[in-house]
């Protein structure tokens, strides 16, 4: 039961990573789970919020009460599908977006040969949150930030950036962050921090949406 901060508003989540094609059998990819994302969807759901989520992809059930699951493989599909659902009243990206792709993905699988170096040419992904920030009306919007150091700094200068209303910063390390149970948070907005610590992403993601219900309802309610 719990609160219903979030009854009435169309939330869109993002989770998990993207797989960037190199040819048939290989792809750049990265160690997120989907577990943060997948939790936040849940308790946005708890909380009364009609939710959709775009998933890259793992191996994860679609949580109670999320009204529609989008998977995706790529950072471009995620682009896509993220853009298309737009309409949300609030975006939280928990997912962790490859930020390059190859520029050729060969067809065929690529044959070792001998004694030497493969070169992969990477091109710059789009940046979903940037994207969606430059729309004149576009969601509330909530990055993560998932870094190894200077965790505060990188954080506030994505806030800034990409245009954000909320960022939830976690450290990359310590049995906490990618693939972990639990995780820990510091959150935040132009004019406001604070600290979530460490427990289980579920109840993690509860106290977030916790505090984006009520930064949404300051700024936009
Ligand atoms: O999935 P788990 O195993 O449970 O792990 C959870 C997590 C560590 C992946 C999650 O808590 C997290 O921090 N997700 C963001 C990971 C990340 O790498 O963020 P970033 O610093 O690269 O990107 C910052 C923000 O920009 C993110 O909200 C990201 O979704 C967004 N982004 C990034 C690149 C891109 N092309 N488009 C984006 O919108």
């Amino acid at each position: 039961f719990g609160d219903r901060s979030l009854a009435g508003l169309k939330v869109l989540v993002s989770a998990g990573p993207t797989y960037e094609d190199i040819d048939p059998v290989r792809f750049i990819g990265n160690r997120s789970s989907g577990r943060m994302g997948f939790a936040v969807a849940e308790a946005a759901a708890q909380a009364g919020a009609e939710v959709t989520l775009v998933a890259g992809p793992v191996s994860l059930t679609t949580p109670a009460g999320v009204a529609q699951r989008v998977d995706v493989r790529s950072a471009a599909q995620m682009h896509a599908a993220v853009l298309a659902a737009a309409q949300a009243d609030i975006y939280i990206g928990a997912a962790a977006v490859g930020d390059y792709r190859p520029l050729e993905v060969s067809a065929q699988k690529l044959k070792k040969h001998d004694g030497g170096e493969l070169t992969l040419r990477l091109g710059e992904n789009p940046d979903i949150l940037a994207s969606l920030s430059a729309q004149t009306a576009h969601p509330f919007l909530v990055g993560f930030a998932a870094e190894t150091h200077d965790v505060a700094s990188y954080a506030q200068g994505k806030l800034r950036h990409k245009g954000l209303d909320m960022i939830a910063a976690n450290q990359v390390g310590g049995g906490l962050g990618f693939e972990a149970a639990d995780n820990a948070l510091t959150l935040y907005w132009a004019d406001g921090t604070v600290e979530l610590p460490r427990t289980s992403k579920a109840e993690l993601a509860r106290r977030l949406i916790a505090h984006v219900a009520e930064r949404y309802r300051a700024t936009r309610g």
